[in-house]
């Protein structure tokens, strides 16, 4: 497996499509490698498969963990190499930023949820995900459903401006307690692991009754995680471009100690 830093060393080390892409910010886990695990199968033998590791300072707030967000960049190289990447791109931020660069604006959708969290949140996303398929010109691109409201947009940006390119959604890997893989895992102690585990338990149970959202409240209530803790629990119809992830999702962000981690189910 190769790894490269500037643009002009990726785009000479891109071969012909079909060309799989799984931007990540590193910091690479169980969850990513099931990512490059299915850009490997898309690939097959023949094809590439392209890991981005970038810790994207436009989608985050300024009291947000930028600088304190897990940097491993020597880890995530034998991990990207041992989950089936070919390549492993660097990108360097003076270059990768620069002022020319399409700013995308995110649409309504991207005000709630997360977006209502974290003002700005997906209007770093979208560009930064923008000028890395602009570069790399993936035929695939593969995100994970954890990141249930990012998946969207992606989608919805990706249809419009990349029509050739399908992005493709991967189930959320979780610890044998059900806690969904996430690189924010590594704030948690001992103890808030095993809170933190109760979110996706919750969620199993508030998937299968007739009020989701208060149930969801309940079950964490009884696990010793309070109303305040949850920044939000919402039903979100699914648009057309994710009706394969089913018709509703109940959806979810909650605070254990100071980390906030997202999750959400597919309702019947
Ligand atoms: O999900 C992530 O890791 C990031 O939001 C992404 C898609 C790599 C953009 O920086």
């Amino acid at each position: 497996m190769k790894s490269v830093h500037s643009i002009a060393e990726l785009t000479s080390s891109l071969r012909t499509p079909p060309r799989v892409f799984v931007p990540t910010m590193g910091a690479l886990h169980e969850g990513h490698g099931e990512l490059i695990r299915v850009a490997r199968t898309i690939a097959g033998a023949e094809g590439q498969v392209i890991v981005s590791i970038f810790v994207n300072p436009l989608q985050f707030g300024p009291t947000e963990d930028f600088n304190k967000y897990p940097r491993t960049q020597d880890d995530d190289k034998k991990l990207a190499a041992q989950y089936g990447a070919d390549l492993v791109w660097f990108p360097e931020a003076a270059e990768l930023l620069s002022p020319e660069m399409t700013k995308l604006e995110s649409p309504s959708f991207g005000d709630t949820l997360e977006g209502e969290q974290r003002p700005g949140h997906f209007t770093g996303v979208l560009t930064i995900v923008n000028r890395l398929f602009e570069i790399v010109s993936p035929s695939h691109a593969i995100f994970g459903v954890k990141d249930l409201q990012q998946l969207i947009l992606i989608r919805e940006m990706s249809a419009a401006r990349f029509p050739n390119l399908e992005v493709v959604p991967v189930e959320t890997v979780r610890t044998d307690s059900g806690l969904a893989m996430s690189s924010r895992n590594k704030y948690l102690s001992e103890p808030e692991i095993k809170l933190a585990s109760q979110i996706n338990k919750a969620l199993n149970v508030a998937a299968l009754q007739p009020d989701p959202v208060s149930s969801f409240y309940e079950k964490l209530s009884a696990a010793g995680i309070t109303a305040d803790q949850i920044d939000y629990v919402e039903i979100v119809p699914m648009p057309l471009s994710c009706i394969d992830l089913g018709n509703r999702r109940l959806v979810v962000a909650v605070r254990v100690g100071s980390t906030r981690l997202l999750d959400n189910i597919a309702l019947n």
